[in-house]
């Protein structure tokens, strides 16, 4: 008998912190057929802040897989925690969607894909990039053809990390530690594959510079790589983009994006109030749209209502979320660039030729 498509699905967050509060249980009130149940997080004082007398807090997740009945997880925590949390919950027998970085290394990567393998769960990834309105219009276009085959996929992120000082300075300073700038950029390393149909990284390359900033991974990078697929990717991402001074620019974040393929190309514009405009130039179709983009829970929102469904109708994830495998291909890509940045050394500090 088929499965009520009208069910419910219960979900547990473990996390509550900055994105959780802000982003992920907002995202889980607004969701279609979604329901927060309970909720855990190590402080106390984080689920004193739970406004819902009807959601259950745990400061031992481990706690609530226990003894919720749930059908999925949504993992908050920082990077250091995921693949343990995100590997509980899968041997608990349920459904798992991860923050990004999906880990600190492509092994707990595997570890992770391995354990949805196992349990016959759902492992999605929060690229909640793919659901962004303008971003999805540039991969119709593609697949459309209207463009031809994608040879070049050059990306600019560039934005302040949330600036050095203050209580977020701290959390910027954790995601420098963690995963550095890309952090943040790793959005932009998954949706070049989500644009240009998958692929397999390969030859990487990449430089950084620290502005002086004592933190472990490159606050500013330059990569280059290339996809399998034939695809040349260039992404330069950055914490560091005003993060020292007080001013900030009209937009906040330098977005730059150029998708060259060979019957055309696909650009990201800004004009000069800050509006973003997307424009193809294809062989067959020229035209110029608004480029509309979303808060965070707004994108969550929309991942949650897809990933709640294909756990419904018992069917894999829809090509707008992103799998383990996904995850693990963005973080093979974030990890050999931070890799290879530290091993060059920091550019700001090269000796300048004589
Ligand atoms: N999708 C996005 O664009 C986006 C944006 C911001 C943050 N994030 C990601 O969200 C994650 C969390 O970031 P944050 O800034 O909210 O961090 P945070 O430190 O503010 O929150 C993490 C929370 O997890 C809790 N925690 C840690 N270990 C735990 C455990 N074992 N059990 C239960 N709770 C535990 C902490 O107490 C804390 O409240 C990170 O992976 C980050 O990269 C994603």
């Amino acid at each position: 008998m088929a499965r009520k498509t009208s069910r419910v699905i219960r979900f547990g967050l473990i996390g509550y912190g900055k994105h959780g509060q802000w982003a992920v249980v907002p995202a889980m009130r607004a969701a279609v057929g979604v329901r927060l149940a309970a909720v855990a997080d190590l402080m106390p004082s984080n689920l004193a802040l739970l406004d819902d007398k009807s959601i259950t807090g745990y400061t031992d997740y481990r706690q609530m897989l226990k003894r919720e009945e749930l059908d999925a997880v949504y993992v908050a925590t920082r990077v250091e925690t995921h693949c343990e949390a995100v590997t509980a919950a899968l041997q608990a027998g349920l459904h798992v969607i991860t923050e990004k970085p999906m880990a600190t290394s492509i092994r707990e990567c595997r570890q992770m894909i391995a354990a949805a393998q196992k349990a016959g769960k759902l492992l999605g990834v929060d690229f909640e990039s793919r659901y962004i309105t303008g971003f999805q219009q540039i991969r119709k276009w593609i697949a459309a053809g209207h463009i031809g085959h994608i040879r070049a996929i050059h990306i600019d992120n560039l934005w302040d990390g949330h600036k050095i000082w203050g209580p977020l300075g701290k959390r910027r300073r954790r995601f420098c530690d963690s995963s550095g700038c890309l952090d943040c950029g790793i959005h932009k390393l998954d949706l070049t594959r989500y644009f240009s149909g998958g692929g397999t990284w390969r030859d990487i390359k990449a430089f950084g510079t620290w502005f002086g900033e004592h933190v472990k991974y490159p606050p500013h990078i330059a990569i280059m790589a290339c996809l399998d697929t034939g695809v040349l990717v260039t992404l330069n991402a950055s914490f560091a983009f005003t993060a020292y001074i007080k001013r900030r620019l009209q937009g906040v974040i330098y977005d730059g994006l150029a998708i060259l393929g060979d019957r055309g190309v696909i650009v990201l514009h800004k004009d000069p109030k800050g509006e973003k405009h997307l424009e193809l130039a294809g062989e067959k179709l020229a035209k110029t749209i608004p480029f509309t983009e979303h808060g965070h829970s707004t994108v969550i929102t929309l991942l949650l209502n897809d990933f709640a469904k294909s756990i419904r109708a018992n069917t894999s994830l829809p090509a707008e979320i992103a799998t383990g495998y996904d995850g693990l291909m963005a973080q093979y890509c974030a990890d050999e660039a931070n890799r290879l940045a530290i091993k060059n050394g920091d550019t700001g500090l090269l000796t300048p030729a004589k």
